[in-house]
């Protein structure tokens, strides 16, 4: 057994108290590899903020979740070295779909773990998050819930429709599970398509799709049901088109690839909305820049030389996501 709290890790208790009452949200950013975290992790110290570093269901097939849970305690301590004297890491099980993995995270020194019961019949999504809540508090690790239905596909996650979250049933949900945040549906959805190109329009000044709204009236019917509560949104990439743009003219092949408009996150940010998470958006970022060295110098086999510009890429996205468009710069309790 392993206590995060040892590895310098804390649960998302304090600072989600402190993103709802300042108006702003904490980043959740997935990690699979060295180069992600220390993106991350270099974004988060230099603009000092508190930041999520999720582990999904993927990741773990891929990196091996003992490896990337030292690798966290290893961000600690990268954020120390990096002159952060205080940092707040959260160490983060992202869409956990049993009680034994959600333990076994908890066991391992993970800090807050989401179990995503979204999928199930209501009574049993209410008994299996509050089964892995009663586990997860006795070692004060957090537990993110999950309401309602995201669409979209992304690997281990997916789900043909979306189904919004009811807001007549958040007080009940919240209050028989004992959960310390809870992840709606209104209108996100994972990975990069996230809207049919049908359900866009045309913006005139760029030629470029704009989706439809998100549900802010179903926002709201939670907030007012559940004031003061944590709330998450999964799903939050906003696809940027220089990316898309990128990789295309590079030789990549993403057709109407569509995410969350900015502007929609900023104004979620600033609600109960205290977590958001973004993956794709990194995806794009370390695909581009690796498109372009290979297209760009086709002799050059370091990769070092091709992920290293994927990292600085990387960090320049998360540093515009932390200032631009969540807010949670400046945001250490200890600055
Ligand atoms: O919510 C899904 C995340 O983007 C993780 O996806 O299971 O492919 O790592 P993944
Ligand atoms: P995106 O695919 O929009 O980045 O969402 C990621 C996510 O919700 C991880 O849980
Ligand atoms: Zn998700």
């Amino acid at each position: 057994m392993v206590n995060y709290k040892d590895l310098g890790l804390v649960n998302t208790r304090d600072m989600f108290a402190r993103a709802i009452k300042g108006g702003y949200a904490i980043p959740a950013f997935n990690f699979n590899n060295m180069e992600q975290l220390q993106a991350i992790v270099k974004a988060a110290v230099e603009t000092k903020s508190p930041v999520i570093l999720q582990v999904s269901k993927g990741a773990r097939n891929y990196a091996n979740q003992t490896l990337l849970r030292y690798m966290a305690e290893g961000a600690v301590e990268y954020a120390k070295e990096l002159g952060c004297a205080h940092p707040e890491i959260v160490l983060h099980l992202d869409h956990g779909d049993s009680f034994e993995l959600c333990k076994s995270c908890v066991d391992m020194g993970f800090s807050s773990v989401m179990i995503d019961g979204s999928h199930l019949p209501y009574e049993e999504n209410v008994a299996l998050t509050k089964k892995v809540v009663e586990y997860a508090h006795q070692f004060d690790v957090t537990v993110e819930g999950e309401l309602g239905v995201l669409a979209g596909v992304e690997d281990e996650v997916s789900a043909e429709h979306h189904t919004y979250t009811n807001p007549e049933e958040v007080i009940d949900f919240a209050t028989r599970t004992g959960c310390d945040s809870l992840a709606i549906s209104i209108g996100t959805s994972h990975g990069a398509y996230k809207f049919k190109p049908e359900q866009c329009h045309v913006d005139p000044a760029t030629g470029r799709l704009v989706p439809p709204p998100l549900a802010f009236e179903v926002l709201d019917a939670v907030m007012e049901k559940l004031p003061g509560f944590p709330i998450v949104l999964h799903g939050s990439s906003s696809v940027p088109q220089e990316y898309v743009d990128m990789i295309n003219q590079y030789g990549g092949k993403l057709e109407a690839a569509i995410g969350i408009p900015e502007d929609e996150l900023r104004k979620a940010a600033k609600s109960a909305v205290c977590k958001i998470n973004i993956d794709s958006d990194s995806r794009l970022a370390m695909t581009a820049a690796v498109r372009k060295v290979f297209a760009e110098k086709p002799a050059e086999f370091d990769p070092r030389k091709y992920l290293g510009p994927a990292r600085d890429e990387m960090e320049k996205l998360y540093k515009h996501k932390i200032i631009n468009v969540l807010g949670s710069n400046d945001k250490l309790a200890n600055l």
